[in-house]
């Protein structure tokens, strides 16, 4: 018989893994810890859930911290940890997707898997809503760190248990390159909210904060957030995630857009979350671009912390879009606790770092990628491509772009006097890149190797020996014989997609099983 959760609607309170769940569906150290470093993934390729394992092992000086891997793939992944990180303690669950969809809202939301509302049916899976059952599930933990599988740890987070988090739920590092209502309509969540008294607001149904109804306020990265288990279930906030995500299914119009579970999350913790610094959540790692004005808040950054507006030598317009640069650069990964190698939300694959080879990752001058935006081509292809080295400058006081010494000779003006400037940069048959040839990114990214991986610099400068490929950052976790052990199984390691739908998912995890076990046996 199966053991399932206690499942009364508004009765969150009783969520948690039994003894007996446990002994059914997880396996290896199941001692929890006062800090557990959680990760969620349906993803077969277990090498960045090792990665994110031995880089926290590499730094925790007293060795008190456990993790927990919520997967499809639990043997497999445990005979890795086994071989790989014997010393980890890890805790490596399976059989978490069909415990949340055992939530009301949760199921409901599976149904949108077969309407037109949800394009991208991968945001549907309950691994995505993962996160924010920790605190239910992890009784015995009082501090959860969550972490997407793309970061890697880069200082010792025992510091995390003795935070002084001054009663807030959860800890996460802000991002105001957005504002949350981007993503929602509040127009809609206020027709909702039926508790609407003379005119004020009483937002009791969803019981918000007014930061989550504000122009002004930040989203976060939820890629890396500090629980604090006991004031997240006192304060219900899973619950408020599962109301809103209830209100997202009964409402024909979409409430909220960029995904399923991030605006719920954001909307639930606005105005509730303790800030951390960015050092906790250095991300943007697997991006291959950014837009200027991000470029310039960066450069900035860097100028006014280090004094140094090096990113110029580095960064330049990809292709014929001159408001974009490729490649991204981040300045402040001298001082990373914690690396993320998030993508780019806009349908553009990310450059994750397993996707290149260590040799590749360290070669960065010469590195190109060329990248497939076809959906079923999705691997990312490493080759030694030749850019031309264009850098280009920008004053960040004034914002203008600087001549640099290649512009020059391609720079025109038009009838309106404004100077044109040409890209240098041209595919591997030579040929120049036009806004006439390239209209959209994906013809620019899919034509050939043009773009870089992303660059992070290795001390606090700027200077052209000090910056490095992230994704080398990420290979030093992860040993030369781990790398080849998964390049070797039969699973497709290196394949990042997700497929398109819960269901197909769990049949391809099924029929998958058998191979993945042989190949460990
Ligand atoms: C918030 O933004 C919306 C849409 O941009 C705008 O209509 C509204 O007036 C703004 N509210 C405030 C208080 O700025
Ligand atoms: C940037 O602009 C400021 C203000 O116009 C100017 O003082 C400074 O010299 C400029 N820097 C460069 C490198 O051109
Ligand atoms: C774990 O990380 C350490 C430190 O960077 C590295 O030396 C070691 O090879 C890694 N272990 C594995 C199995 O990759
Ligand atoms: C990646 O995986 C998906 C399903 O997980 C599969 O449909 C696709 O063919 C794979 N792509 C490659 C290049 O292996």
């Amino acid at each position: 018989m199966r053991i399932l959760l206690a499942l009364v609607p508004c009765a969150l309170g009783e969520i948690a893994l039994s003894n007996e769940w446990r002994r059914q569906h997880c396996v290896g150290d199941m001692r929890t810890r006062s800090l557990v470093v959680a990760t969620a993934t349906d993803s077969p390729n277990l090498l960045p859930i090792l990665a994110v394992i031995n880089s926290t092992l590499t730094h925790a000086v007293d060795g008190d911290v456990s993790h927990v891997v919520i997967t499809r793939h639990v043997r497999r992944l445990h005979a890795a940890v086994a071989k790989f990180t014997p010393t980890a303690q890890v805790t490596i669950c399976g059989g978490f997707s069909d415990l949340l969809t055992q939530r009301p809202p949760l199921d409901k939301l599976q149904r949108l898997a077969d309407t037109q509302r949800v394009r991208r049916k991968e945001l549907l899976s309950p691994f995505n809503f993962a996160a924010f059952y920790l605190p239910y599930v992890l009784r015995e933990a009082s501090r959860v760190l969550y972490l997407d599988t793309d970061a890697v740890v880069e200082a010792d987070v025992t510091m995390l248990r003795s935070l002084d988090m001054g009663g807030a739920p959860a800890a996460a590092v802000e991002d105001c390159t957005q504002k949350v209502h981007k993503y929602v309509n509040y127009e809609l969540l206020e027709e909702k909210d039926h508790h609407k008294l003379g005119g004020e607001k009483h937002w009791s149904r969803f019981g918000l904060s007014d930061a989550a109804y504000s122009n002004e306020t930040c989203v976060f990265n939820r890629g890396v957030v500090l629980f604090d288990s006991a004031r997240w279930r006192e304060l219900r906030l899973t619950e408020t995630i599962e109301d809103l995500v209830d209100a997202f299914v009964s409402t024909r119009a979409k409430l909220w857009r960029g995904g399923i579970s991030q605006p719920p999350f954001l909307l639930t913790l606005a105005g509730r979350y303790l800030k951390l610094g960015v050092e906790w959540n250095v991300r943007g790692l697997g991006r291959l671009e950014l837009g200027r004005a991000e470029w310039m808040l960066l450069a900035q950054g860097a100028q006014e912390r280090y004094g140094t507006p090096g990113l110029d030598a580095h960064t330049a317009p990809a292709g014929p879009f001159r408001h974009t640069f490729n490649p991204y650069v981040s300045p402040f990964a001298a001082h990373a606790k914690i690396l993320h190698f998030n993508g780019d939300v806009r349908a553009r694959r990310p450059v994750k770092p397993w996707m290149l080879s260590k040799q590749d990752a360290e070669n960065w001058r010469r590195l190109g990628i060329e990248v497939s935006t076809t959906e079923d081509t999705t691997r990312h292809i490493t080759g030694v491509c030749k850019l031309a080295a264009c850098p280009t400058a920008v004053n960040v006081t004034t914002g203008r772009r600087l001549r640099s010494k290649c512009e020059t000779w391609t720079s025109s003006e038009d009838v309106d006097g404004r100077v044109r400037y040409d890209q240098q940069r041209r595919s591997l048959s030579g040929e120049r890149w036009t806004a006439k040839t390239l209209k959209t990114f994906g013809a620019y990214y899919g034509h050939a190797c043009v773009a870089r991986a992303p660059l992070c610099t290795c001390r606090s400068d700027m200077s052209d020996d000090c910056v490095t490929s992230c994704a080398a950052l990420w290979h030093r976790y992860v040993s030369e014989e781990l790398s080849q052990s998964f390049a070797a199984s039969d699973v497709a390691w290196a394949n990042d997609s997700i497929a398109s739908t819960p269901h197909h998912l769990r049949a391809l995890s099924d029929s998958r099983r058998l191979t993945e076990v042989q190949w460990w046996l």
